[in-house]
């Protein structure tokens, strides 16, 4: 049977590249998930690990950055940063019981629209796979994180 579980993700995308690449995919009229929810930030590297944690919290199934590639960020050195919060946010999930593959970071220029595009359907088909995050959990217990 088709799963029927329609996943949340928020996507913190940085205004430079990465947004510009989404812009790029809709102009192209290339099909991604409706269920990725983009907060443009002006550099990757001002997403800190509470906002990941926050919109896990929140209600969103996964989480994805995606940022300029590594070593074009128009801050020098935001992405890196970025990529670091990313890895240490991994861990919190997975230390609070929940899978880190609900985390991630992509790397995408203003000219990468097909490849923004197809982060987002990956990502989508892995929460779907890994089901509902801590909204399972809030509907049949308050509030436990999920079992790995
Ligand atoms: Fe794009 Fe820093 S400006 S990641």
């Amino acid at each position: 049977m088709e799963s029927t579980f329609d996943p949340v993700i928020v996507c913190f995308c940085c205004q430079w590249c990465s947004y510009a690449a989404a812009d790029l995919a809709g102009s192209m009229r290339l099909q991604y998930p409706a269920n990725v929810k983009i907060i443009k930030v002006p550099c990757t590297g001002r997403v800190d690990v509470i906002s990941l944690l926050r919109a896990i919290e929140e209600g969103a199934d996964g989480v994805f950055v995606s940022g300029c590639l590594l070593g074009d960020c128009h801050y020098i050195s935001g992405n890196q940063r970025a990529t670091k919060r990313v890895a240490y946010a991994k861990k919190l999930v997975e230390t609070f019981g929940m899978n880190p593959q609900r985390v991630e970071m992509y790397y995408n220029s203003s000219a990468m629209g097909p490849q923004f595009a197809q982060c987002c359907k990956e990502f989508t088909d892995r929460i779907r796979e890994l089901g509902p995050g801590l909204r399972k959990n809030e509907l049949e217990t308050g509030y436990t994180p999920e079992s790995k």
